[in-house]
């Protein structure tokens, strides 16, 4: 029996229609293996801005640095485009993955196979993929400088800067090598080491930190190899550590191999402090409070939390195993069901997977 506090940062749109669900699992997680969490709410986002001013008031920042984990729905909607950058929503997001010092993102991809039809590639390519990306999220060429554009003598010239530290990288490798332990043991370290001075590093970096690590399988790949290979066979992937641009790209390629938005968790973890998790889409402004939102994405975020900030494994896989179980028995929410399947809203789909939380089949 453990107690645990998770802070909660619904945000905008269905942001809390999809947490709402996410919660729930959590209690009955919290019922069936006997521990007690403690949910604080805070504001962030749009709601944040009309209601105190900023998109991320201090006492949202305090709240979270003082909680074991933050479970966040989505930011953001059409009511706000108009705001200056500061009184944003985004401006909340990235405020809060400042605060909190995370450096990992994690982006699993799992295909559910009975949502296979979903995929924008074949079956027989996209089968039994299940890739874990981790990508470092403070240093790398969005982050450093000089950057600027300046009159050269042949007209507008303009510089970005990517700069790591041995430290960064030896940090977010570390990281992709912990993973790996935990899954199939197996690593893709992914740079551009033929043409990148700082992706040479990378890879000096990866293979020392391998020497600790002898149950894991490294292996390098470049970064455009990496991109075709997502698609032409995403099966030979376990886990993929790379720095913070190519990640970036090669996250947003990956989370379509599945074809399913609504069913994609995220982590970033930080530095011992508390890990947030988020579902990838966003606020979706166009079926906000109809009932209709897919809140898989959301409760597997939480599994995601019971894993890598809770420490309970077992936990976090009984969470996955319902999902599973709800999709294997062929409930749907619209957005990756057809007409002709029973679809369901998105509290009833949440209930669904309780149940199989309940009683296990
Ligand atoms: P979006 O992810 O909100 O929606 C894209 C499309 O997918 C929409 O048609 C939406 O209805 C659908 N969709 C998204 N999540 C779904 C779910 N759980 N179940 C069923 N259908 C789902 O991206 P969009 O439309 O580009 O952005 C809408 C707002 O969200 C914007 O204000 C944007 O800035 C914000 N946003 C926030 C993010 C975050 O909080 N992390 C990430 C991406 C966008
Ligand atoms: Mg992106």
């Amino acid at each position: 029996m453990s107690q645990f506090t998770i802070s909660v940062l619904p945000g905008d749109g269905i942001g809390p229609e999809v947490v709402r669900e996410a919660l729930l699992i959590l209690e009955q997680v919290a019922k069936n293996f006997q521990h007690t969490f403690t949910f604080n709410y805070g504001k962030v986002g749009g709601v944040a801005v009309d209601e105190t001013g900023t998109p991320l008031p201090q006492e949202t920042v305090e709240l979270c640095k003082n909680s074991h984990a933050v479970l966040l729905g989505a930011v953001g909607g059409p009511k706000w485009d108009q705001e200056t950058p500061e009184r944003r929503p985004e401006a909340g997001l990235l405020g809060i993955r400042k605060a909190l010092k995370l450096y990992a993102n994690l982006r699993p991809v799992t295909l559910f196979e009975s949502l296979i039809h979903a995929s924008p590639l074949k079956r027989e390519v996209v089968l039994d993929t299940d890739i874990l990306i981790v990508r470092e999220l403070t240093g790398g060429i969005y982050f450093g400088s000089p950057r600027e554009r300046r009159q050269g003598r042949d007209g507008l010239e303009v510089i970005d800067t990517l700069h790591y530290t041995e430290k960064e990288m030896e940090r977010i490798i570390r990281k992709g090598f912990d993973v790996a332990q935990g899954r199939k043991k197996k690593l893709t370290s992914v740079d551009k080491a033929n043409v990148l001075e700082s992706s040479r590093l990378w890879r000096e970096t990866a293979n020392r930190v391998a020497k600790e690590y002898p149950d894991v399988q490294l292996d390098h790949m470049l970064v455009d190899n990496a991109a075709m290979q997502l698609v032409r066979n995403p099966r030979q992937f376990d886990v993929i550590v790379t720095e913070n641009m190519f990640g970036d790209i090669l996250s947003d390629e990956a989370s379509m191999l599945t074809g399913s938005l609504g069913m994609l968790p995220s982590a970033s973890l930080g530095v011992g402090g508390p890990g947030l998790y988020e579902p990838i889409h966003g606020s979706a402004p166009d079926i906000a409070g109809k009932n209709v939102a897919n809140p898989l994405a959301t409760i597997l975020s939480a599994a995601m939390l019971l894993r890598h900030s809770l420490g309970l494994e077992e936990e976090a896989a009984s969470v996955e195993r319902a999902v599973d179980l709800a999709l294997e028995e062929g409930y749907r929410t619209q957005d990756i069901g057809s007409e002709w399947e029973r679809l369901l809203g998105t509290a009833q789909m949440g209930e669904v997977v309780r149940s199989y939380l309940r009683s296990p089949i």
